[in-house]
């Protein structure tokens, strides 16, 4: 195997999976930038490429291999590959063995030390890194420059929760927070640098809590009064977290937007259990009407697994019942796939694949009217949209409303821009707005 032994100049990062993952894929090209490398144009092949990886299901993990053997070219040779993410946490060595093109292979709190491998790997030295450092990598990572209107930024990483289904804790380690005055210093980069609406992340975002014991809404509150920033989001959050600070917020904090995505996973108490979800669904009921006594127009979004080992038609049957209870703006819902060294992938009772199958698609079924049904329900409201990008005709934009759907609309407007819109027509993925004179 031939690898490059020459510096990059051009690079270009893939980042799969979850909004962490974007989040981290820019702050690798920011990294990539200031060591004077520049993103490959559109079209040519990059002297680097880096994959940022997702290993949450079978399908995404295996992504990567055939990635990897796509970037090959005719003559047996690749680019430089930088393997990052969950996948080279979960597989680190594993990822060398089956892949000779890979030079480095980097965990997601070690690509901060990406540049020094690069320098090893052009001398022919492949490395492994999944090192859970001490010093962080947001201490030693490059400033923010150029963001879109809307930005991300991490604010927790880690899981301590471990669901019995899923990979989080073992790829991201335990629960960790950032410091506060970190985090407002790099919201307000952020904000200099274009954002106009912040989305707080974090496997388990809720969870933040700094080391004086101050919880999200006290980070959301400092945030709120940051000139210019307009919007401020926060996801993905657990049941069990939603404490009573939080609920409140979405009441007090007009930044706020009324949008919760507060996954469930199941309608039935049985398979939450079986899940080590440590809620049941009446708890969890009871949660979004705190949540919605507070706010009432929240929209409100969840995640599904269907087919968990051992999920019974009946109790498959509760989780449509919670769908149609809850009345949800938009949802994510996922054939449960066994994950190797979790609890649940040795559980009895693995459900087919066409088991599966038929239930997430009475599932998704069920999702798409309620989104509609929402959607439906917001036209002829007015609201601002903060436009993030043209539209495919000429004139038009595309940006999100308040509770975060699409929306297009025509006129005079430009990228960053809080218009003034009528929502006039809604399908279940988007909506149409026509723009209210100034
Ligand atoms: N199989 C299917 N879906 C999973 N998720 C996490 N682990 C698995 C798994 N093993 C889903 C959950 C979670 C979302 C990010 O991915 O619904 O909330
Ligand atoms: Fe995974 Fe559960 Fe943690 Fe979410 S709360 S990241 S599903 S272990």
């Amino acid at each position: 195997m031939s690898r490059p032994t020459s510096p990059p100049k051009t690079y270009r990062v893939k980042s799969f999976g979850c909004q962490m993952n974007v989040y981290d894929g820019e702050r690798m090209a920011e990294l990539l930038g200031e060591q004077g490398i520049t993103p490959a144009p559109e079209g040519e092949e990059a002297d680097l490429v880096v994959l940022n990886t997702c290993h949450i299901r079978e399908k995404a993990a295996e992504k990567v291999y055939s990635d990897i053997g796509r970037l090959r070219r005719e003559d047996g040779t690749s680019p430089l590959i930088a393997v990052a993410g969950c996948v080279a946490q979960a597989e680190g060595e594993e990822i060398m063995k089956r892949a000779p093109a890979v030079s480095m292979v980097v965990g997601p709190q070690a690509y901060h030390r990406l540049p020094g491998m690069i320098a090893e790997a052009v001398e022919g030295r492949r490395a492994v890194d999944t090192d859970m450092p001490a010093e962080t990598k947001f201490d030693t990572l490059p400033a923010r420059r150029k963001v879109g209107p809307s930005a991300f930024l991490t604010v927790q990483e880690g899981c301590d929760k471990f669901c019995t289904y899923c990979v989080v804790p073992y790829t991201r380690g335990a629960e960790v927070s950032r410091p506060f005055a970190d985090l407002v210093e790099e919201a307000k980069r952020l904000v200099d640098a274009g954002a106009r609406e912040l989305t707080l992340l974090g496997q388990n975002v809720n969870a933040w809590r700094d080391a004086d014991g101050r919880g999200l809404e006290r980070l959301i509150e400092a945030l709120a009064v940051i000139p210019g920033l307009a919007r401020i989001r926060y996801t993905t959050s657990h049941p069990n977290d939603m404490t009573d600070g939080l609920i409140a917020a979405h009441r007090d904090i007009p930044q706020l937007m009324p949008f919760l995505h507060l996954p469930v996973q199941a309608g039935n108490d049985r398979v939450l259990k079986a899940m080590n979800r440590s809620h049941t669904a009446a708890s969890y009921l009871h949660v979004l009407d705190q949540v919605r006594a507070a706010r009432p127009d929240i929209a409100l979004s969840g995640d599904f697994i269907v087919g968990f080992p051992g999920e019974t038609e009946a109790e498959f049957a509760d989780t449509l019942r919670l769908v149609e209870q809850v009345g949800y703006a938009q949802c994510f819902s996922f054939k449960y796939s066994a994950r190797p060294g979790t609890p649940a992938a040795t559980m009895e009772g693995q459900v087919p694949t066409a088991v599966m199958d038929e239930r997430l698609q009475r599932l998704q079924a069920a999702l798409q009217r309620s989104s509609l049904a929402f959607n439906q329900a917001t036209v002829g409201q007015r609201c601002a949209v903060l436009v993030e990008r043209t539209g495919r005709h000429p004139g038009q934009w595309l940006g999100k409303s308040p509770w975060l759907q699409s929306v297009h609309f025509t006129g005079e407007a430009a990228i960053g821009d809080l218009v003034e819109v009528e929502l006039t027509e809604a399908g279940p993925n988007s909506l149409s707005a026509r723009i209210i004179a100034a």
